[in-house]
């Protein structure tokens, strides 16, 4: 009797110890590492601050302006783009320029959910719901050819004002926070950017370097003059026809 009472005492004890042990005990084998501060592996991030941060600022600037690829902290760039476009655009990439692509299944690092949260992320942060007024922007892709002589014209009434008349560049507005506008039919520059990146820019302006959107004149107190699609179209030919066959090189070697 007091044997069997002894065996079951030292039988649960040793139940006890097991149950400690496993409820507690692994966590405290030395060299595996506590519930301290948690790291996220890196498909687990899904914050957009930090995904912005790790894999856009650098190209897209911090907060989404001043860097050197387009500026994304733009309400209308964001009306006009939209969220499911954004996705794809992230994903995939811009094929032969610097905008690589970002979802695994396109070669890049981030998982599918991240690329939904970075497109969503866009939108929530610095889109601006009824920034378009009612107003219809022309669409983000273009619907026809361009024609690069219409677009000449075109360019005369829109944007010569600050761009030059040839586009070479000017001086500007010394009290305008700009200054000095670069060329924007330097080959060297053609060649980084893509009909489309034209189109958006053109589209959706700068508005932290103080270029109008396809409303044009908003701001000013001339009467607004919006642009239609087809001039945005024609003005992006006018623009790629100055594409060089040899970027940046004054003398191409003969053939
Ligand atoms: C009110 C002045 C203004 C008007 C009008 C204007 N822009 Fe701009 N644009 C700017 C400024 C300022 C910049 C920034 C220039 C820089 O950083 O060198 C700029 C930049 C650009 C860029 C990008 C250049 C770069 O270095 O990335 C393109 C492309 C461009 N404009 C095209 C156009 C086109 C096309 C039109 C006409 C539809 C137009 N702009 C009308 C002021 C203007
Ligand atoms: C290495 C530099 C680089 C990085 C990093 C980068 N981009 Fe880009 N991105 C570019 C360039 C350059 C373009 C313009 C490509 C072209 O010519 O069409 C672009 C284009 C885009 C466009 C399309 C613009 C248009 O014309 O409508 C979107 C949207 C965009 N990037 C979002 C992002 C986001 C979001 C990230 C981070 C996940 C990112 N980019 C990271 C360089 C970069």
């Amino acid at each position: 009797m007091r044997l069997a009472t002894l065996k079951s005492a030292r039988n649960s004890a040793v139940a006890l110890v097991g149950v400690c042990f496993a409820s507690l005990g692994c966590n405290h084998i030395p060299g595996r590492p506590g519930p301290g501060p948690a790291v996220l592996r890196p498909d687990d991030v899904l914050a957009f601050a930090t995904l912005y941060k790790e894999n856009c600022a650098a190209c897209h600037g911090e907060n989404g302006k001043n860097g050197a690829a387009l500026p994304l902290a733009n309400p209308v760039y964001l009306a006009v783009v939209g969220e499911d476009r954004l996705r794809q655009i992230i994903a995939n990439g811009v094929p032969g320029k610097l905008m690589p692509p970002f979802a695994k299944s396109a070669g890049g690092m981030l998982t599918d959910q991240q690329v939904a949260s970075l497109a969503q992320g866009l939108v929530r942060t610095w889109g601006r719901p009824g920034v378009l007024a009612g107003q219809n922007p022309p669409p983000y892709l273009a619907t026809q050819p361009g024609d690069p002589i219409r677009g000449q014209q075109a360019y005369a009434t829109f944007c010569a004002r600050c761009h030059g008349a040839a586009g070479e560049g000017a001086p500007g507005d010394p009290k305008s926070k700009s200054g000095k506008i670069g060329s924007i039919v330097d080959s060297s520059y053609l060649a980084l950017i893509s009909d489309q990146n034209l189109r958006s820019m053109t589209i959706a302006g700068l508005p932290d370097r103080d270029m109008p959107d396809w409303r044009s004149d908003l701001a000013s107190s001339k009467p607004a003059q919006a642009m239609t699609s087809q001039q945005v179209t024609d003005i992006v030919a006018w623009l790629a026809s100055k594409r060089s066959v040899n970027p940046g090189q004054p003398y191409p070697t003969q053939p």
